[in-house]
């Protein structure tokens, strides 16, 4: 065993239920999310990714279980406690970008850190300026949401997302809306983010998307089923190719 490479869990969940009147979505599942990893949930449309998602990151209460990140408990925390841990730990992406019309993208990720990231208003403008470069937003960042591509109003959105250096960055379907370029670009920029030491947590049905992940887990009826590691992206990408169909092959995707 190597031991330099012991994981630490940023958010550990225990026996997790949710149910929607009758149905349970989630049916006890225990997970945890490591520090640095990229984790990437799959399963077919209904199978609860997005319920996971949201009661792991205290969106929505789980009707049952325990979730804890760091040692701040989320099942059972208050409102109020949840929107500061989300502000505070927590960034999201979704497949709808939820930018702020009449904003540029740069001020919309200047607005996201001037309300999340505790810095100054010139340290929050130095470091929207650096993201922009590096989610390769160029003169876009100075355009509104409907003057860009969907793949740069994504960007914008990882951007913002990250603005407060979150202990986690979620992502339900970032890239379901967007066509294969922009897809391309977006999972690129995940790519980067992970190799600079970002954990992030992907909800996706998309197998390209989760090529990008070192850890696969699928998900159905409410329970992870099977578990996939995977070597990091950009080596071995043939083998990592195999690796992920034949796994999901086996699962019947
Ligand atoms: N707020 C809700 N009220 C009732 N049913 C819900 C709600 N959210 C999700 N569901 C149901 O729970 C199941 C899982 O949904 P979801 O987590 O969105 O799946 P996925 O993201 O894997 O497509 C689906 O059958 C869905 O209809
Ligand atoms: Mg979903």
């Amino acid at each position: 065993m190597d031991h330099t490479k012991v994981k630490t869990p940023v958010i550990s969940g225990k026996n997790i239920v949710q149910t929607f009147g009758q149905t349970k979505v989630l049916n006890e599942i225990s997970i945890e999310i490591y520090d640095g990893d990229f984790t990437v949930i799959m399963g077919t449309s209904g199978s609860g990714k997005s319920t996971l998602l949201y009661c792991l990151s205290g969106m929505e209460q789980a009707a049952g279980g325990t979730i804890l990140c760091g040692n701040q408990a989320i099942t059972g925390a208050s409102e109020k406690e949840l929107t500061k841990l989300r502000a505070d730990r927590f960034g999201f992406v979704f497949q709808k970008t939820h930018l702020v019309s009449n904003l540029t993208l740069y001020e919309n990720i200047v607005m996201s850190g001037l309300i999340g990231s505790g810095l100054g208003e010139k340290d929050v403008r130095k470091r929207a300026k650096e993201l922009a470069a590096r989610m390769n937003l160029q003169d876009a960042a100075d355009r509104l949401p409907s003057q860009v591509s969907g793949g740069e109003a994504q960007r914008a959105a990882v951007a913002r997302a990250v603005m407060g250096n979150p202990a986690i960055l979620f992502a339900d379907e970032p890239t379901g809306a967007l066509n294969k370029a922009n897809t391309k670009e977006v999972l690129n920029l995940f790519t980067k983010l992970h190799e600079k030491g970002q954990t992030i947590l992907l909800v996706t049905h998309d197998k390209e998307a989760a090529l990008r992940g070192n850890r696969i887990l699928y998900i159905e009826d409410g329970r992870v089923i099977s578990e996939l590691a995977l070597s990091e992206y950009g080596k071995d990408k043939d083998a990592r190719e195999k690796k992920l169909a034949a796994w999901l092959e086996g699962l019947g995707w």
